[in-house]
């Protein structure tokens, strides 16, 4: 009798685990989780490094469907696509679907940054964020943002005949992110900075497949380094803004030392402060640069394109007296030139994708997907749908003329719903004003290949050097 009852013991949690795997399998979406750890993580990024991951995707669609399992980055993962699932991914509830960094992100920036979090911290950090990134707050910035455009123009346009348009528009970016949110000033501070910022973003995609390892250590060193100049900047803020020599709205960190509640509490406390600071510097400054970049390579590659955009900015041109600032009532009329920007974003959105993952057992689509798995979204599998984009291959930035409005949940550079990038105001203004200057003042043509890659952030992959010249004014 005992051992019936022992052996009953053992049997019965070894047929609720086979009756409940055998249920989830039959649910779970079709697909292969791969090698244990390595999963499908290196064929992936091997085929975002030689331009190929859309198809690398595509044949998974072909060979499993449009809902299908894999593994990436060390987790079961479920990769899903098109309008419903960018609407489930970015709009539903945010107790059913967490955000999901590879874990090197919250080692490198902190577990209290925004990705990290989630409501309430979620919701309080961000509004605090966005209360300076929004629009009517970021307008009075345009004047700064305009007059680092001018100066980097002088430093590394005036007088070459060659530029290599990536690393100097990642100067570009940084230095108008630091100036307007940071009240930075350039010079030495700044090259440390920015080398910090690089190792940073190298670090990031180090250690998800633990190979070059070093490359991860040098992210952290120089995160902890980052990180204590944020945290100086907080401690010299705030005594300036004690002593009532500052206004809260002149740089970003020192509007987040001044917002307090109610009970005159702070909002944030210092490390949230110096973690997502950080936060918006790293993912406000290389996306923003390769935007840029990638213009630069459309407007050499469709000269009626770059006619269109220079008879628009010349008109705006034409409006300013000599050395006045751009303003945000001329940034409204960049309507031809904002087209531009968005199809290049549409063809070449500077982030693939990311990661959600599932705080309970999820159905999307008739299918299961297990609490605790990854969700994957990308981008370009909406941007590239010619049922969404009609000849989705062709850059024209027409279609967004023509198209009474952007069908909803396709174009997603930015992502969407609460956690869409809060940075895309700035990132519309610096793409403008730098357009603006660019194509008024200068001509140029591509002199290397045409060629990029993603490693797996979007690049040129020498950089694009063009030759350049003055626009002779007709
Ligand atoms: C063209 C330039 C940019 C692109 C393409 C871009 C893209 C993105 C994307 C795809 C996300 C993730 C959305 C999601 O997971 O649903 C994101 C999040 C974020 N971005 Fe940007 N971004 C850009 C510029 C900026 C700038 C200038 C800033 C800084 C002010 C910034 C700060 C952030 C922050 C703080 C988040 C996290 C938001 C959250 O989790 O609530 N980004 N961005
Ligand atoms: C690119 O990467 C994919 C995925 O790993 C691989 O199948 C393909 O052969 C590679 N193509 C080239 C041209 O290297
Ligand atoms: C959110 O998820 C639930 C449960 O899977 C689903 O029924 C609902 O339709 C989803 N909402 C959106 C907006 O996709
Ligand atoms: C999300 O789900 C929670 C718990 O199920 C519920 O209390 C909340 O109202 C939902 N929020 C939305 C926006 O649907």
């Amino acid at each position: 009798m005992n051992t019936y009852f022992t052996i009953l013991l053992f049997l019965v949690p070894i047929f609720l685990l086979l009756s409940r795997t055998r249920r989830y399998s039959k649910r779970i979406p079709p697909g292969s989780l791969g090698i244990p750890l390595i999963g499908q993580s290196l064929g992936f990024l091997r085929a975002l490094h030689n331009n190929t991951a859309e198809k690398w995707l595509e044949d998974r669609i072909r060979k499993y469907g449009p809902v299908s399992k894999l593994s990436i980055l060390g987790k079961p993962t479920v990769f899903i696509h098109g309008q419903a699932a960018n609407k489930f991914v970015f709009h539903n509830n945010s107790s059913i679907l967490a955000n999901q960094q590879p874990e090197s992100f919250a080692k490198i920036l902190g577990d209290r940054n925004l990705m990290e979090v989630s409501a309430p911290d979620h919701k309080r950090i961000r509004e605090a964020l966005v209360s300076f990134l929004k629009p009517e707050s970021l307008k009075q910035y345009i004047g700064k943002a305009d007059e680092e455009v001018r100066k980097h123009i002088e430093i590394y346009w005036k007088g070459k005949q060659t530029v290599t348009v990536l690393p100097v528009m990642k100067i570009l970016t940084f230095d108008i992110i630091c100036s307007l949110l940071f009240g930075f000033e350039q010079g030495k501070q700044r090259d440390q900075f920015l080398y910090s910022f690089q190792e940073m973003l190298n670090g990031f995609w180090a250690v998800p497949i633990n190979l070059p390892f070093t490359q991860y250590n040098r992210g952290l060193r120089e995160s902890v380094r980052a990180q204590k100049l944020v945290k100086e900047l907080v401690h010299e803020k705030r005594v300036l803004l004690e002593k009532k020599g500052a206004s809260p709205r002149q740089d970003l960190i020192t509007f987040l030392v001044s917002m307090h509640d109610e009970d005159g509490k702070p909002v944030l406390t210092d490390k949230e402060i110096v973690q997502n600071v950080v936060l918006s510097l790293l993912g406000g400054y290389e996306t923003s640069a390769t935007v840029i970049t990638f213009i630069i390579r459309q407007l050499a590659n469709e000269p009626t394109v770059c006619a269109a955009v220079l008879q628009e900015q010349q008109e705006i041109a034409k409006s300013k007296a000599s050395g006045e600032s751009l303003t945000w009532e001329d940034l409204a009329k960049m309507k031809y030139t904002w087209r531009v920007v968005m199809e290049t974003m549409r063809m070449f959105p500077p982030i693939f994708g990311g990661f959600r993952k599932a705080l309970t057992d999820i159905e999307f689509d008739g299918y299961l997907i297990p609490k605790g798995w990854q969700i994957f979204w990308a981008a370009p599998m909406t941007h590239m749908d010619s049922s969404l984009f009609p000849e989705p291959s062709k850059f024209d930035p027409n279609r967004f003329e023509k198209q009474a409005s952007v069908p909803p949940h396709s174009l997603i550079p930015f992502g969407g719903g609460p956690r869409m990038c809060p940075g895309n105001e700035l990132a519309r203004i610096e793409t403008l004003v730098a357009i603006h200057y660019l194509v008024t003042r200068y001509e140029w043509k591509l002199c290397a290949d045409n060629l990029f890659s993603r490693d797996p952030m979007l690049k040129p992959t020498q950089g694009l050097p063009i030759k350049v010249w003055p626009r002779e004014l007709a």
